[in-house]
């Protein structure tokens, strides 16, 4: 499958990203690439600065990750903004969190509509502050119409939290007598996930070289492969995006099955077993 036009301006040729495009295969992209960006706070202590400005810096990884995540034609790409444990930070650096999410929001809509992406919220809305959560959602309505990549963003977000939301949720149809406690199965419940509808996360990476999950969609993640880098999140840009993906293309998923070559050619692969 060939490049994609879009990635014509945005990706020099000859370049050494462009040299990790040649070797993408266009047809077998992950539809989902999950980010834990994380190490803003030791970039800004390696240049004496406070931790903030790790977070600003750390915004211009987002645009660029973003961006070329749309060029690229991926389904689905999660960032992992600000969890439920991040609020137990100081609040001084709460705020500018939320404040540099605003700003990054106000500057950045335009780019994210010319891009066709389409930008949503996942994770407890409501413990935002409404000033937040007023910005969150102009974004979401002004992208609602564009048909690209399906950006969210991870805000306010657990694993654990999510799993008991959606347990509630099922519960309360339960209650109402509109759910057959038989009738959940997996899928049933992923749908009451956060994430309800979107493909499962084919592919996490980490920055920072840090090797946890830290309550990142626990349940979503369960065959994704992993990918870390030791670079710092503000460092991070489209080169190192290329690099993750090129890599996840050699590696073999199996799902707990066989591998095509290593499986019995009349064995349909319905019929093969699935851990
Ligand atoms: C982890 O670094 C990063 C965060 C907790 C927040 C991520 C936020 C941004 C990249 C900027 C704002 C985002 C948007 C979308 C506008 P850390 O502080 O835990 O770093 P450390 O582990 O080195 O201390």
């Amino acid at each position: 499958m060939a490049e994609p036009k879009d990635l014509e301006g945005f990706i020099r040729s000859g370049s050494p990203e462009h040299l990790l495009v040649r070797r993408l295969d266009f047809s077998r992209l992950p539809k989902h690439v999950a980010i834990i960006m994380d190490g803003n706070g030791r970039w800004a202590r390696q240049r004496n600065l406070p931790r903030v400005s790790g977070h600003r810096a750390g915004i211009e990884a987002v645009r660029d990750v973003v961006e070329c995540s749309a060029r690229l034609g991926l389904r689905v790409l999660t960032l992992y903004a600000f969890s439920i444990e991040n609020w137990k930070r100081p609040r001084a650096e709460v705020a500018t969190l939320m404040a540099l999410l605003k700003e990054y929001l106000n500057k950045e809509l335009a780019n994210i509509n010319k891009n066709n992406i389409v930008f949503r919220t996942i994770g407890r809305f409501e413990e935002l502050d409404p000033s937040v959560q007023r910005e969150l959602r102009k974004a979401e309505r002004a992208t609602a119409g564009n048909s690209g990549l399906l950006f969210n963003i991870a805000l306010s977000y657990g694993g654990r939290a999510e799993i008991v939301d959606a347990c509630r949720a099922l519960m309360r149809q339960a209650r109402d007598g509109a759910l057959d406690p038989e009738q959940v199965d997996e899928a049933e419940f992923a749908r009451h996930l956060y994430t309800g509808g979107q493909p499962d996360p084919d592919l996490l990476i980490r920055t920072s070289g840090e090797l946890r999950i830290s309550n990142f969609l626990l349940w979503q993640i369960a065959y994704a492969e992993i990918w870390v880098t030791e670079t710092l999140w503000p460092d991070f840009r489209r080169g190192e995006l290329l690099q993750a993906l090129v890599d996840y293309q050699k590696r073999r998923r199996r799902y707990g099955g066989l591998e095509a070559e290593e499986s019995p050619a009349a064995h349909p692969p319905e019929q093969r077993i699935l851990v």
